[in-house]
């Protein structure tokens, strides 16, 4: 690194937690991720959601469709890698579990309790029944990816991640010991604090916006709709603890988009859905909140590494440049049927950006 531009190069990283949708959504999104990504752990929460390893199998077909018709170069196309997850509904059974473990294309399973958050309808409604299907988890070494917050309607919105850590994860872990648990896209130092007291079988991702944002950005001056997801952003403290955490080096944390594609039209609506859509500029975001506290340094274990290791894969072989010269965000990317796509942060500047 000189002292007037900076480039910083990592090894390619991965995002272990994308949604990227179907249909004519992945003309955009999969374009979007394969641009800075070589694997990227594909959320379930379709509709209907991907629950058996040939749902999987076919979402994957969907996903690589457009990869080809997309124009990305030949070796961006050969690297990208979407991983495959399967959602856990009431129904899901341990065989269920045993063929997606053997199946060799799913990677994780996801749970969302009932009602979380977008597309989750079909989740869990009762996690105390789910106790067969989290033994077959543990005995083929399947890693449960968790949207750990509880929904009952009267606890506060701020306090749901807290209450699932508390109530329901901590239950989790004592039956089962060995299971191997993703929370992802924490959003409190209570969550924080929690992965860091168990074992390296449980880990935690963080989004760019959890990073960059608190609940101040969504609701001072006006309510910010494309600061919107769940769980929702925090207070400012909280934000900082997830910043020590993520640039402090340890493997327990690592990078997790959540990039959450929704047209602009259904964001910015008097019921607008939750999601921050990062997928495109989620590199120069993770290194301008890294940067912002001296730790750029970091990056390369928390996006390249520490995931990959945690998936017992290993590393890519690739890399990719960052440099410090801005970029300005697009104020929307077109999306399908005359839709448009409003990424976070739109139309602003980042200070760094890819090198081409
Ligand atoms: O903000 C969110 N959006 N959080 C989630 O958990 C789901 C996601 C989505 O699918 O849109
Ligand atoms: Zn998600």
């Amino acid at each position: 690194m000189t002292d007037s531009i900076r480039e910083l190069t990592i090894l390619q990283p991965d995002d272990w937690h994308i949604h990227l949708r179907d249909g004519k959504a992945l003309g955009t999104t999969v374009p979007h991720a394969a641009d800075s990504f070589n694997r990227v752990i594909c959320m379930p929460n379709l509709v209907p959601p991907v629950k058996t390893v040939d749902d999987a199998r076919a979402y994957r077909e969907r996903i690589m469709t457009h990869l080809q018709n997309s124009d990305i170069s030949a070796e961006r196309i050969a690297a990208f890698d979407p991983r495959m997850t399967l959602y856990l509904t009431d129904n899901t059974t341990p065989q269920d579990i045993e063929m997606a473990a053997k199946s060799g294309i799913v990677q994780a399973v996801k749970l969302y309790p009932a009602g979380a958050t977008t597309n989750s309808a079909d989740g869990v409604t009762d996690i105390s029944a789910c106790v067969d299907v989290f033994e077959a988890l543990e005995k083929y070494d399947l890693p449960l990816l968790l949207h750990g917050e509880v929904t009952q309607d009267h606890v506060d919105i701020f306090d749901r991640e807290k209450r699932f850590l508390d109530e329901v994860l901590a239950q989790i872990i004592i039956k089962f010991p060995t299971l191997k648990i993703v929370v992802e896209h924490i959003t409190t130092s209570d969550a924080a604090d929690f992965v860091l007291a168990q074992g390296n079988h449980i880990a935690a991702t963080i989004t760019p916006q959890h990073l960059m944002f608190n609940r101040n950005h969504l609701l001072v001056g006006g309510i910010k709709p494309h600061f919107y997801c769940l769980p929702i952003l925090k207070r400012e403290s909280h934000q900082k603890v997830l910043l020590d955490v993520a640039t402090s080096g340890n493997p327990k944390f690592f990078l997790g988009t959540d990039s959450a594609p929704h047209a602009t039209d259904k964001k910015e609506a008097t019921c607008g859905c939750a999601g921050c859509y990062s997928a495109s500029i989620a590199l120069p975001l993770y290194a301008t909140a890294f940067d912002s506290v001296g730790k750029i340094d970091k990056l390369e274990g928390f996006a390249s590494r520490f995931g990959a290791q945690f998936y017992g894969l290993p590393v890519n072989q690739s890399t990719i440049t960052l440099v410090n010269t801005p970029m300005q965000v697009p104020n929307a990317y077109p999306y399908f049927d005359g839709t448009s796509l409003t990424p976070l942060l739109a139309g602003e500047t980042l200070p760094w950006s890819i090198k081409d």
